[in-house]
């Protein structure tokens, strides 16, 4: 079975457009055009004091991307930091990918310091809380019926996943 990894994404790197262009697709309901999606990714890219974007590939293939970001768009709670932006490409979906990007998130939160992480979802609160989060509120976000999650960083994973991830031990099952 390919193992998926997790990069930084870089500065000035091919993988920003990428990204911003799933970002586009996958989340129109933030009406945010490609080059306000670049921009803000740029961002990411180049001051990791304040959140950090990852991009995952298997066998070097970009499948996927999630960031940990300092604020949430237009948020309910006030609150910080946030998972944001889980998306895995259709085709590589239901292999763990997901998971894998999830918990190298959480790694970046818990290397900066950070004992809890948040998150808005409209649609997948199963998939978070097979990963350990938990729901805090129900809420109403950018017109959508939206779960506010938590997940409490001291706690270990609740379930093994096949990675490895460049900011981590490798870790496999
Ligand atoms: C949600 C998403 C990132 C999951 O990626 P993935 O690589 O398929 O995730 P994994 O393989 O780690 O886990 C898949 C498991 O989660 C479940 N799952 C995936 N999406 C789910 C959802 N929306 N609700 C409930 N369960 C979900 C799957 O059923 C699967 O479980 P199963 O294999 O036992 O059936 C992917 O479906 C995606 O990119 N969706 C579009 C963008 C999106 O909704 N992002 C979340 C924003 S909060």
């Amino acid at each position: 079975m390919s193992i998926v990894q997790t990069f930084i994404v870089e500065p000035r790197t091919p993988e920003l457009a990428l990204c911003a262009r799933w970002r586009v697709n996958a989340f129109s309901v933030l009406e945010a055009s490609f080059k306000m999606e670049l921009r803000s990714l740029e961002q990411f890219a180049s001051d990791q004091r304040h959140g950090v974007a990852l991009i995952a590939k298997i066998d070097g293939e970009p499948i996927g991307t999630c960031l940990l970001a300092e604020s949430e768009i237009e948020p309910n709670h006030d609150v910080s930091p946030w998972l944001a932006g889980l998306f895995v490409v259709p085709e590589h979906r239901r292999n763990g990918a997901g998971a894998v990007l999830v918990r190298a998130i959480e790694d970046q939160a818990r290397e900066r310091g950070f004992s809890r992480l948040y998150l808005y979802t409209t649609e997948a609160v199963e998939f978070y809380a097979r990963l350990g989060w938990t729901v805090l509120d129900h809420t109403h976000w950018k017109g959508f019926d939206t779960v506010f999650m938590v997940r409490d960083l001291s706690e270990p994973a609740a379930e093994k996943e096949s990675a490895e991830s460049d900011q981590s031990p490798p870790r496999r099952s």
